[in-house]
């Protein structure tokens, strides 16, 4: 195998989706204490300073303290090179978040085991499920009082309609979690003090079938576990690793990011169970990095002015096949002409540095003198193809937007539309009303204050915001559909796209399926087509 094969072939590229305070900054940190890229845990992010050490790049976030954008962080560990790719969570989670998503070949899901499933997880969930990208979880703080692990794992497939296939099983939880079963090997691995997960610390296994195990854990809690497993094997799904590829089961594990328990087991096994670089879907059919020798990359997120003196983007691509080579020339498809990759880069713990190669399944950030747009493909194949387009995501906010100094038209306009270019916002225009205010569209409502901020500061525009009460939107699949015959439910409201599309938004979700009956035909999508 060739050399940039082999480079690709070990490339682990993932996002970890949660709720906040599950525990996501904890178990990346933990990742990166055994890849050897920090020596103590904790010294990358004290929270408050560190979100804000990673992507320091806008005012805002140093306002803040909080973190707008998605970063990528890359290790090496067990002979793998791991990209885990980092969702904002919180009010900053924005379609970027999803997008994200979109350039990760796997998912892992990180679960708070004394809440189970949480509304943030519920979304960042569906983006996997709708790519079919294999789901793992590990199911966190388990050295808290947990939920029961039976109602844990239930809550997962009812909630999130995907079946589970614990990979090991807690011993207690709390002050009584004693450690856990690896159900493949049959043996116990004993939570041991890692002085607050300082240390690595040593796990110590001893097979279920030793005598020791009934004073090491307990009498009572070896029975617990004895049942628990008998109850387990006859009702919980066998691991297959086809359906977990194609994210139709999600291999479970426990343990405890805090106090590093579980995790050098789970990065073991996840690093085995997932998958390298994925083909990606082209208009020339699919493109797989194992087959195709040419660089080929798209642009998954457009990050704007880091530096305001320059008013400076960045385009952050994944790549999906071939070797980047700095100052490459690569043919950029939708602008349709040649072009130098410049200053490309890429994030390393908290720092970001200059690079000089990089593979399929790596991230890069190049420098973006205002060419590119979210879903580009850039390639040195002659075949010139282009990949999938990015999905739309839904906004769940919106607003009306009014200038105050009408005067300044023209500059609110263009601000407007080159934010919504970058996808920070989505904007929408009236239907029929004869007024020509623009509504916005956010993910996040943290994109409101982003949006406002940044008319100020870059175009000199001061705005107010209206909030309005809708709460979901839908895109109308119907070709040709005449929106006035569209009959819906008091809630409701039509609006249009700037590319003249119709849409509809509702303030409650029951309000959907209404107007779906009342409407034999129309068919409405949550994802809408860039
Ligand atoms: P997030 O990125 O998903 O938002 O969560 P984060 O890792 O920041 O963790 C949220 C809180 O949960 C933190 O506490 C963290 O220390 C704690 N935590 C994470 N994993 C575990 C675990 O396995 N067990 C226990 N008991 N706690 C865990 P905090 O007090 O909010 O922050 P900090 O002061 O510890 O930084």
């Amino acid at each position: 195998m060739s050399d940039i094969k082999n480079e690709i072939k070990k490339r682990r590229t993932f996002a970890i989706i949660s709720h906040p305070d599950a525990g996501k900054t904890t178990l990346t940190e933990k990742f990166l204490l055994y890849g050897g890229v920090i020596n103590t845990a904790g010294s990358v992010k004290g929270k408050a300073t560190a979100k804000h050490a990673v992507s320091d790049w806008m005012e805002i976030e140093k306002e803040r303290g909080i973190s707008v954008t998605s970063s990528v962080l890359q290790f090496n560990y067990g002979g793998y090179c791991i990209n885990i790719l980092d969702t904002p969570g919180h009010q900053d989670f924005s379609e970027d978040t999803y997008r994200t998503l979109m350039a990760a070949d796997s998912a892992v899901m990180v679960i708070d085991a004394s809440k189970g499933v949480e509304a943030q997880t519920r979304k960042l969930f569906k983006v996997c499920a709708m790519r079919h990208i294999p789901i793992f979880t590990f199911i966190n703080k388990m050295d808290r009082d947990a939920k029961d692990t039976f109602d844990l794992l239930d809550d997962i497939e009812k909630e999130l309609g995907i079946p589970t296939c614990p990979v090991n099983w807690p011993i207690g939880s709390g002050k009584a979690f004693k450690g856990v079963f690896d159900r493949q090997k049959k043996e116990v691995d004993l939570f041991s003090d890692t002085r607050k997960g300082t240390s690595m610390g040593e796990v110590k296994k001893v097979a279920i079938n030793n005598p020791e195990v009934d004073w090491l854990i307990g009498t009572e809690a070896k029975v617990t576990l004895e049942e628990e497993i008998e109850l387990l094997d006859g009702a919980a799904a066998e691991f297959d690793q086809d359906l977990v590829d194609k994210g139709e089961l999600s291999p479970v594990f426990f343990g405890s990011a805090l106090t590093n328990f579980g995790v050098e087991t789970f990065l073991q096994h996840f690093l085995t169970m997932t998958t390298s670089p994925l083909p990606r879907m082209s208009d020339h059919g699919e493109i797989d990095p194992m087959k195709e020798e040419d660089f080929s990359a798209f642009v998954f997120k457009i990050q704007a002015n880091m530096n305001k003196a320059h008013r400076d983007r960045i385009a952050f691509m994944r790549i999906c096949s071939g070797e980047f080579d700095a100052g490459m020339s690569v043919y950029h498809v939708q602008g349709g002409k040649d072009v130098r990759l410049s200053q490309p880069q890429q994030m390393m713990a908290s720092e970001r540095k200059i690079i000089d190669k990089a593979y399929a399944g790596d991230v890069i950030g190049v420098f973006d003198p205002g060419i590119f747009s979210i879903g580009d493909t850039l390639t040195t194949s002659k075949e010139k193809f282009a990949y999938e387009g990015i999905p739309t995501f839904a906004p769940e906010h919106f607003a009306r937007v009014r200038q105050v100094d009408t005067m300044k038209r023209k500059q609110f306009v263009k601000g407007i539309n080159q934010i919504a270019q970058e996808g920070a916002i989505q904007i929408f225009q009236e239907y029929n009303t004869g007024m020509e205010e623009i509504i916005v569209g956010v993910v996040g409502v943290l994109q409101f204050d982003v949006l406002k901020y940044r008319l100020k500061n870059e175009y000199n525009v001061d705005i107010i915001l209206e909030n309005l009460p809708y709460e979901h939107i839908r895109w109308i699949e119907n070709e040709d559909i005449d929106l006035d015959r569209v009959s819906g439910t008091s809630d409701m409201k039509k609006i249009k796209d700037l590319k003249d599309r119709p849409l509809l938004l509702f303030v409650h979700e029951w309000s959907i399926r209404m107007t779906q009956e009342r409407n034999e035909g129309l068919i409405l999508s949550e994802f809408g087509r860039s």
